[in-house]
């Protein structure tokens, strides 16, 4: 018989933190980066117990769990409020919260005050903005203020009215030039990463080597550094229509509709609940009570 003491199993590997450094060392090595939505505690504890490296609270939350027709309406406090609560629950991802539509267009001096309240208020580690043009101006007085900013381009959903709806940008030459522009314009302005939203892969692969920065796709073809989803249309929660980058890896909401269907119908059949889901008194002290009730 072996004298050796038992070899105890080595405890689990602590996940590093998520910082900038990380991010551009992912694309120096060609590691893709994986980031996925989230917008409240349950959703951002899934998000780390997967190993998501970012966390953006998306101002898609305004459609997806706040049931506004489109992004336009959500407000900072609403997304202050559902930021606070993802950061609650993560530890190791990357913060990012998305500047809502009217919270930083104005000037810069708004950009900057609305920034800082991502941060002071929610506790997030970077900002989103979408576009380039003045986005790239605010983005560079936000990044003098301290705070790092991820950029938006290609389908920018603030603006959808503008570009024509919800769909994809850049399929002209010169539009697709006007796409590469705002990026660059991003880059320059110091933005730390960039989201490419529904933009031809020809267009990315062809701006891929002029951006030193991790580029984020959502229906941007392969290249990219990393892809991100909605959490609410990767796991089939949300019911609205799936754009067609969108890959369901889950059925949640039938799962959901099953388990309350199921408790609602064994409510209405007195099948639930069980013995075994409540709580009893002992027996004299039931007894007592019927007297002071003056049942007894
Ligand atoms: O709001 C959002 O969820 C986003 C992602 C699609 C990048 O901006």
């Amino acid at each position: 018989m072996s004298s050796k003491p038992p070899i105890s199993p080595a405890p689990p590997a602590r996940r590093a933190t998520v910082t900038l450094s990380t991010l551009a060392a992912k694309k120096a090595l060609g590691e893709p980066i994986a980031m996925v939505t989230a917008y409240d505690y349950p959703s951002a504890r899934v998000a780390e117990s997967a190993g998501v490296d970012v966390v953006l609270v998306g101002d898609s939350g305004a459609m997806t769990v706040l049931g506004y027709p489109s992004t336009v309406p959500v407000s900072i406090e609403e997304m202050l409020m559902l930021a606070a609560a993802a950061r609650r629950g993560l530890s190791t991802p990357m913060l990012v919260g998305d500047l809502p539509f009217g919270s930083y267009e104005a000037s810069d001096v708004l950009a900057v005050a609305s920034a800082q309240r991502f941060v002071k208020e929610a506790g997030c580690d970077a900002v989103k903005l979408e576009r380039g043009g003045s986005s790239s101006d605010r983005a560079r007085a936000i990044i003098a203020a301290g705070i790092p900013v991820m950029g938006h381009v290609g389908l920018t959903p603030q603006t959808a009215t503008a570009l024509g709806g919800y769909r994809s940008q850049g399929r002209t030459a010169e539009r697709a030039l006007e796409v590469a522009r705002d990026a660059l314009d991003l880059q320059e302005a110091g933005c730390f990463s960039i989201v490419f939203e529904a933009v031809p892969s020809e267009l990315t692969d062809a701006l891929m080597p002029k951006l030193v920065i991790p580029v984020i796709g959502i229906g941007a073809g392969p290249a990219t550094d990393g892809q991100v989803l909605v959490f609410h249309d990767l796991l089939g929660i949300y019911e609205g229509h799936a754009a067609r980058f969108v890959k369901r890896y889950g059925r949640v909401r039938e799962a959901m509709e099953e388990g309350v269907e199921a408790f609602v119908r064994e409510v209405r059949e007195r099948r639930y609940p069980e013995p075994r889901h409540g709580y009893t008194m002992a027996p004299d002290e039931a007894t007592r009570l019927r007297e002071l009730l003056g049942d007894a």
